[in-house]
């Protein structure tokens, strides 16, 4: 589905979901590859047309592998086939960001989705000290490094549009979560939100979702006036 449209005009789409922790048993997120049927389905309805998956890796826990997450995104796949659903999917990873990386990326063992997109975070707590490292890295060898949630980082806030505009400049992208525009993760994700959209800063709104009431939070988000607020906000 298309939205934060105005006078038919559309600022960005939400039919790519890049940030998702649905495929079953690898993370924090999705348990039961049941789940991950009821909620591929939702957002099927909602209107997501392609899925990148992003199941966490972080050392020392979980250190998925590009092996491990394509076999379960084949399960998946399968799985859905079976009930008669098709979908275009593809897998990559959302990395806590540090020194771990280094030698995945000269390896080349790193997951990366949408033809060399690789989804990175920072931890909550402070900014990795790696973080320029990897991402000059990942560049070397011609990846494009995505930002997840610069919203939710509180040592971002006051200076993000600013964080973030380097960040572009640099080739990094922006990934910002749904759920930050109605205050699921508090105030200082949702005014970040709010700034960037505005900013028009964004390159990527996904759901990050995790659960089966992550994705019915989605819909009703989605379905909400909030959404049409944030169309007005968006100054063309
Ligand atoms: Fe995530």
């Amino acid at each position: 589905m298309s939205w934060f449209k105005r006078e038919r005009k559309q600022y960005f789409f939400y039919e790519h979901d890049i940030h998702s922790h649905i495929l079953p048993g690898l993370d924090d997120g999705v348990k039961r590859i049941e789940n991950s049927v009821v909620i591929v389905k939702k957002m099927l309805e909602l209107g997501i047309k392609r899925f990148s998956f992003t199941p966490h890796i972080s050392f020392p826990s979980p250190m998925n592998t590009p092996e491990i997450i394509h076999e379960k995104l084949s399960e998946l796949k399968g799985y859905l086939l079976n009930e008669g659903i098709k979908i275009e999917a593809d897998a990559g990873a959302e990395y806590k960001v540090g020194e771990y990386m280094l030698d995945l990326i000269q390896e080349e063992r790193i997951a990366s989705f949408d033809g060399g997109k690789v989804l990175v975070e920072h931890s909550f707590v402070a900014p990795s000290p790696s973080f320029e490292e990897v991402v000059f890295r990942l560049q070397n060898k011609g990846y494009v490094p995505v930002l997840a949630h610069p919203e939710r980082y509180p040592f971002y806030a006051g200076r993000l549009a600013e964080r973030v505009r380097e960040l572009k400049r640099r080739g990094c992208r922006i990934q910002v979560n749904l759920l930050s525009f109605v205050g699921f993760y508090g105030n200082v994700a949702l005014h970040g939100a709010k700034e960037l959209a505005t900013a028009k800063l964004i390159d990527h709104v996904s759901g990050d979702i995790h659960s089966v009431k992550q994705v019915e939070l989605l819909e009703k988000f989605l379905k909400s006036k909030e959404a049409g607020v944030m169309s007005s906000l968006i100054v063309d």
